[in-house]
């Protein structure tokens, strides 16, 4: 097996955390570097953390060069504050970061966008999801791969009222969601963190969209 590096922005978030943990302790890996906007409080062997300007990573070009680079960025409308500060945290970044990664010679790219990705979509949310997955998808890497988690659950620092609710009542629904509507239950952010990092050991060459329930399902076959 070859000793491969990850590259990881999103490390602070709640998708991003759990993914950091799964890589640093993969025997894939002998380096994982993040970018972030703030330190992590964390230390490993493995990890080497920069703190940059997401407005200008063209300047840290030299940083974005694993042969695997896992996107976990994301926002809310309420956090960005207007349509277009959620698109450049969405959409702009990811690209950005992508066009990079592949210029310099990363491998493969993974990303996490949401259940209902449609760049036609009527929802603006849908509709940037769409168009991230659409821009990355035409980048040369030899594999992407493309997460679509409905709602995620875990334990998040910072209360969000509209994602407590929606995890609340994902909870109570899933249950009943069965054959094709097993996709949209909600799922752990550490089932999609753990899926994310396996998939870049094994996954197929291509572009890749993954589902919510094939998601799950590649946990509950390869956790131990
Ligand atoms: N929440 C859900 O139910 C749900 C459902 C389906 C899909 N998703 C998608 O799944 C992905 C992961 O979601 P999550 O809830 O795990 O994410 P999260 O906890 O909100 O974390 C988001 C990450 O993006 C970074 N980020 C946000 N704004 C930034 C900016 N302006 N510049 C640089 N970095 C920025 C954050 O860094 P800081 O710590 O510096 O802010 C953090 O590391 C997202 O793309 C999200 O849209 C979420």
């Amino acid at each position: 097996m070859n000793i491969r590096s990850a590259l990881l922005v999103g490390a602070s978030g709640l998708t991003g955390g759990h993914c950091l943990r799964f890589l640093l302790e993969s025997d894939l890996y002998d380096k994982v570097t993040t970018l972030v906007r703030k330190p992590l409080p964390r230390e490993h062997e493995k990890l080497q953390q920069h703190v940059i300007d997401f407005d200008k990573l063209e300047k840290y070009s030299h940083l974005i060069t694993a042969n695997d680079t896992f996107c976990c960025l994301g926002t809310t409308m309420s956090q960005a504050g207007s349509k277009d500060a959620f698109y450049k945290v969405d959409c702009t970044y990811p690209h950005e970061i992508a066009k990079l990664a592949v210029k310099n010679g990363s491998e493969r790219f993974l990303i996490i966008t949401a259940i209902g990705a449609n760049s036609r979509s009527l929802f603006f949310y849908n509709r940037v999801k769409g168009d991230v997955e659409n821009t990355v998808s035409k980048l040369p890497f030899k594999g992407i791969y493309i997460f679509r988690p409905s709602i995620l659950l875990g334990h998040r620092e910072k209360f969000r009222r509209g994602e407590k609710l929606g995890m609340s009542l994902g909870k109570k629904v899933s249950p009943f969601l069965v054959g094709p509507f097993k996709k949209y239950r909600a799922i752990e952010a550490e089932v999609v963190a753990f899926s994310l990092v396996h998939i870049a050991r094994e996954g197929p060459d291509g572009v890749n969209i993954l589902e919510s329930d094939h998601i799950q399902s590649i946990y509950d076959k390869n956790r131990k």
